[in-house]
């Protein structure tokens, strides 16, 4: 780093990492523009804005954005800032308008962003006013099998290629019926951690057996999951890939046992286990046999923030984040299920979740960590399967030979390293699309 804004902040010979990157403000000023400015960011899902007229009050960083249906169906992101003085024009999370009027002079906008009514246009204006030209300000919007992505730079590339092959991956779980999704919350909250600490965590096995020890023990003696040790993790032929700065951990599995996830127990197992298996012949279509009986989605991030599943990890300066929980479920999935997905994923992963207790704990040492003088002189260290990642014949994308490695920390550094050294989107690589889509899902769902 230094005055010439060169980042150089991960070794990859050696893995050591820059732990400024956590707490200094000029740093986070430049990822506001250059990261949260460009990047494609996930702000929602198509779900929170079923009808036209419906909005759904979101962000892009730091920024407050206004997710839109227009009368036509059709999405908006717009800044929720009128262009006149800068007052917000929504001031609640959701609802149902075909207008939105600043309530500090009454400037009014239409859902679609144009301005459409300025009191006193003929007197006080001298009917001089430029109106097509002070619409909101609006971002590009694109949807992934109903997820919600914006971005503010025109020359950013499509959200296909920008997501690529990590696609492969995400359709395992996102793009699996040919109903979609539902979106439900979000639950809010703020914490003192670094929006990286998260991120980079997605891709962390290595600390669920440490970590969540006494979380897990508790999930073994009540509800019946297997117990979890780094045996079981070092031995486990589940594996990491890294696509355009996105995060995967996999299952690969041909055993016919549905994906764990939070909501499984020895009282809904079954459930689970039924749903499974009547779906697979759908599943089956859209993704492929490979991917619909051999890949199962773990832990993931979708660069910069999006983070398991429908979750958003909001900046809001360096030592600060604001978590967006939102439990994503099948729209045609059982109530029970319904039930149980959104009952064991706030119980696990929510702002009281157990899981998360113990995760939240460690983010917030790690950042602290940061603002120590004499700790940052000694980088963080990642070195953990150097070497032994690269192509795999069957999986997509730079793929770890291991379950528990830091290959997708290190390369996920080295992505914010492009996009923060990166003038345009010219200058930001992406691997070409490589990956056989098989079945029917599409980008459309
Ligand atoms: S700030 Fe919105 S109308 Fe003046
Ligand atoms: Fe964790």
């Amino acid at each position: 780093m230094g005055a010439a804004r060169n980042y150089a902040v991960i070794d990859p010979a050696t893995g050591k990492l820059d732990r400024r990157i956590f707490s200094d403000a000029a740093v986070y000023d430049d990822e506001m523009e250059k990261i949260f400015g460009r990047a494609w960011l996930m702000i929602g899902h198509e779900s929170l804005v079923p009808a036209p007229d419906d909005f759904f009050h979101t962000y892009m960083g730091e920024d407050p954005v206004i997710l839109t249906r227009d009368g036509q169906g059709r999405l908006h992101a717009l800044l929720n800032m009128c262009r006149h003085r800068g007052n917000r024009v929504v001031r609640c999370d959701d609802g149902n308008a075909k207008r939105f009027m600043c309530t500090y002079h009454g400037w009014t906008y239409r859902n679609d962003g144009a301005l459409e009514y300025v009191p006193g246009e003929a007197e006080a204006y001298y009917d001089g006013l430029d109106k097509s030209s002070l619409g909101l300000i609006e971002a590009r919007v694109e949807s992934y099998a109903g997820i919600v992505f914006a971005t503010w730079a025109r020359d950013a590339p499509s959200l296909e290629a920008y997501l690529g092959d990590a696609r492969w991956y995400l359709d395992t779980v996102f793009n699996r019926r040919d109903g979609g999704m539902q979106a439900l919350g979000p639950m809010k909250w703020l914490e003192p951690v670094n929006w990286k600490t998260l991120v980079d965590n997605c891709s962390d096995n290595y600390h669920v057996p440490t970590s969540h020890l006494s979380s897990a023990r508790v999930q073994t003696r009540h509800i019946g999951r297997p117990p979890l040790s780094h045996e079981d993790q070092f031995a486990s032929p589940n594996r990491h890939a890294f696509v355009n700065g996105h995060s995967i951990t996999f299952r690969d599995a041909d055993d016919g046992v549905p994906r764990f996830v939070h909501g499984m127990s020895k009282d809904t197992m079954r459930l689970f286990q039924q749903y499974h298996e009547a779906t697979m012949p759908e599943v089956e279509r859209r993704l492929g046999l490979f991917r619909a009986r051999r890949v199962q989605l773990g832990n993931h991030s979708i660069f910069p923030n999006g983070i398991l599943g429908l979750r958003l990890a909001l900046p809001r300066g360096p030592l600060k984040t604001e978590f967006w929980h939102f439990v994503l479920v099948d729209r045609g999935a059982p109530d029970e299920i319904k039930r149980a997905l959104r009952i064991g994923s706030q119980a696990n992963n929510g702002a009281a979740g157990m899981f998360e207790q113990d995760d939240v704990d460690n983010w917030r040492q790690v950042t602290l960590a940061s603002t120590s003088r004499l700790g940052r002189r000694h980088p963080q260290d990642m070195s953990m399967g150097l070497g032994h990642a690269g192509p795999h014949p069957d999986y997509p994308g730079h793929v770890s030979e291991r379950y528990i490695s830091e290959n997708n920390q290190r390369l996920f550094y080295r992505r914010w390293e492009e996009f923060m050294n990166a003038e345009s989107w010219t200058q930001i690589p992406l691997d070409p699309i490589t990956a056989r889509f098989d079945g029917t899902a599409t980008m459309c769902g």
